[in-house]
């Protein structure tokens, strides 16, 4: 049976995931008919466009253009438009990576419609339901009929939520398909030249609500970055809600006037790897850079109280150390001396996850 894949994306972190799949289902088209549909939950050329053309995926079949909106807003806008879009395309699957807004509303729709339902990077949990992504991630795995996971441990919290054990494929890393696939290209870039980093240098990403939406929190965490900055420099692109909340909170006058910080867009695929690669620290709340610098093997600092991935703490070489200026402080110093941490890579986080999907998707009747 050829089948009819209805792939959905819309942010950022959701581009790195699909592509080693586009690449895959193109291998056998006797047995993929694959759709990409992006929903328009990120837009910004620099959150978009930039990652469809580095990382070499095809132009969307289907772009449903939701843009910003609050959560009820946003899941609703994709909700609506990919209904419409599914009661007219009638897939065979609807696959969802991650755990963004659009991720949560494509699964809703599948279910719905009665059209089965793969989610790619299932079962990973914070427990902690005031993180949006949380929801998404429950609701999603809820409601998929193949769970493809990127560690063990993800198995065991599907298994505590009722999830059939049959629905569960550990299969690896999709996202670090994509980095094993580019590294090298990575390299070639220039930005490290562009932004005068001769010498050592710390990597930065910040976006999380509970991170930069709260005043005080994000007051805290600038405060640490003030310090680490007057140590090592540091190269931080802006996130666009960060870049708002900087505004917003008075915050961006100060902050662009401390010398060895250096504020930038928000960078490209490429870039973003060959800065981490180069890094003697990363400092983020982001949930795939964990991942990354895990494979890359430079320390990572997540500011945040919990992770999701914790097999990159375990195994990799990610320190969880929450918002506290003290922490934050001290951990990176240890960086900077020569003492952050080293790690392993996880099983199957080899280049070959998007293989073992598709292994999986073709056998279904
Ligand atoms: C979203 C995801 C988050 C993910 C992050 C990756 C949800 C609930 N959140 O958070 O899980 O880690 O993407 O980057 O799905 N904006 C722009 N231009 C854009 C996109 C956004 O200016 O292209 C601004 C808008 O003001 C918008 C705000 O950023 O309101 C937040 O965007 P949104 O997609 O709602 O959430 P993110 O914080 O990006
Ligand atoms: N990234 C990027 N440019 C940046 C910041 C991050 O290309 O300026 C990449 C990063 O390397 C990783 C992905 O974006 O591949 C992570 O996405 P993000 O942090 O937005 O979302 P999360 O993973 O937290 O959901």
């Amino acid at each position: 049976m050829k089948q009819r894949v209805l792939n959905v994306v819309g942010a950022r972190p959701n581009f790195m995931k699909i592509a080693p799949l586009m690449v895959e289902y193109r291998k056998h088209p006797a047995h993929f008919d694959p759709v990409l549909v992006h929903t328009g939950q990120h837009y910004d050329d620099n959150m978009s466009q930039l990652f469809f053309d580095q990382l070499g995926l095809p132009k969307p079949d289907v772009y449903l253009g939701v843009g910003s909106g609050s959560h009820a807003e946003q899941t609703a806008k994709v909700m609506v438009e990919l209904e419409k879009l599914m009661l007219k395309d009638r897939p065979d699957l609807v696959v969802v990576v991650g755990d963004v807004n659009s991720t949560m509303a494509g699964a809703l729709v599948a279910a719905k419609l009665c059209v089965p339902l793969a989610h790619v990077e299932a079962g990973l949990r914070s427990h902690d339901r005031t993180m949006p992504e949380e929801v998404n991630r429950v609701v999603t795995d809820a409601l998929s009929d193949y769970l493809f996971t990127t560690s063990e441990d993800a198995r065991v919290n599907l298994l505590r939520e009722g999830i059939d054990d049959g629905k569960i494929h550990f299969v690896g890393n999709v996202m670090i398909d994509t980095l094993l696939k580019l590294k090298a290209e990575s390299l070639k870039s220039e930005i490290r030249q562009r932004l005068g980093l001769t010498g050592k240098y710390g990597f930065v990403t910040l976006h999380r609500p509970s991170n930069v939406d709260v005043r005080e929190t994000f007051a805290e965490i600038l405060s640490a970055l003030d310090v680490i900055q007057k140590e090592l420099v540091l190269a931080f692109p802006v996130h666009p809600r960060t870049k708002a909340r900087l505004e917003e909170f008075g915050f961006w006058e100060e902050v662009s006037r401390w010398p060895n910080l250096k504020l930038i867009e928000p960078v490209g695929y490429l870039d973003s790897l060959c800065l981490m690669t180069g890094a003697t620290v990363v400092l983020t709340d982001s949930g795939g850079v964990q991942e990354e610098t895990t494979v890359l093997g430079t320390p990572c600092l997540t500011i945040r109280v919990n992770t999701e991935r914790p097999v990159t703490v375990t195994e990799g070489t990610n320190t969880i150390v929450g918002a506290s200026h003290a922490r934050i402080v001290e951990e990176a110093r240890k960086t900077i001396h020569g003492h952050g941490k080293r790690g392993r890579v996880p099983k199957y986080w080899d280049g070959r996850a998007a293989e073992r999907i598709i292994e999986v998707l073709r056998q279904r009747k």
